[in-house]
């Protein structure tokens, strides 16, 4: 419907919102694109600025994906409407509108959606994201393994929704792409380890 629609496009202008430079823009810190990895996300804030500038990126990043995704679902939308909200803001964490195009890698994002898919479902892949950081504390090859997960876990959590898997596995796809530099690192051993701080 057009309603969907509207909710559609407002969550990719939600999800341009990068939560990185307007956070460190704020606090007075650098640009996160110009430094460490490049990357407008929570783990290259950590790593140049700190746990607290970090904790707050990934905060508001993941809120761009749970708050529209979780309204789309109390509103009742299809299930292929729901799943495409949360797809616009992730597409918008990737490319916004109002920082050139240029965003991060959309894990952050992708589990909000996951949480606003469902509690269970976001409690899965973020849970696979945690485990997996605590015992290899790297966190994009974290991010990869619970992405990659996701489809199955909502496979088996939503009944086979089949909308939901598959749109949920091209959100992986896209966001694996998004990783090539750091799948580089990780095959060459050189991927940066999540330090304490
Ligand atoms: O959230 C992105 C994370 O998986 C990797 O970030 O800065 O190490 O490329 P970074």
């Amino acid at each position: 419907s057009e309603i969907e629609l509207a909710g559609i496009a407002g969550a990719y202008f939600l999800g341009s919102l990068s939560s990185a430079i307007i956070v460190c823009r704020l606090m007075g810190l650098g640009d996160p694109r110009q430094e460490g990895s490049g990357n407008p996300g929570a783990t290259n804030v950590k790593r140049l600025y700190g746990s607290k500038p970090a904790a707050i990126t990934l905060l508001g990043d993941m809120l761009k994906g749970v708050v529209p995704v979780a309204l789309a679902n109390m509103a009742g939308w299809s299930p292929l409407a729901v799943i495409l909200v949360g797809f616009a803001s992730f597409i918008g964490h990737l490319y916004p509108i109002f920082f050139g195009f240029r965003g991060g890698k959309g894990v952050a994002t992708m589990l909000g959606v996951m949480f606003g898919l469902s509690l269970p479902i976001g409690a899965a892949v973020a849970g696979t994201w945690l485990f997996v950081a605590k015992v290899l504390k790297i966190s994009s090859l974290s991010a990869l393994i619970a992405t990659a997960l996701a489809p199955l876990y909502i496979y088996l959590l939503a009944d086979g929704n089949m909308a939901w898997v598959s749109v949920t596995a091209i959100m992986t796809l896209i966001l694996f792409w998004r990783h090539r530099s750091n799948i580089e690192r990780l095959l060459k051993g050189e991927e940066d380890l999540i330090k304490k701080s």
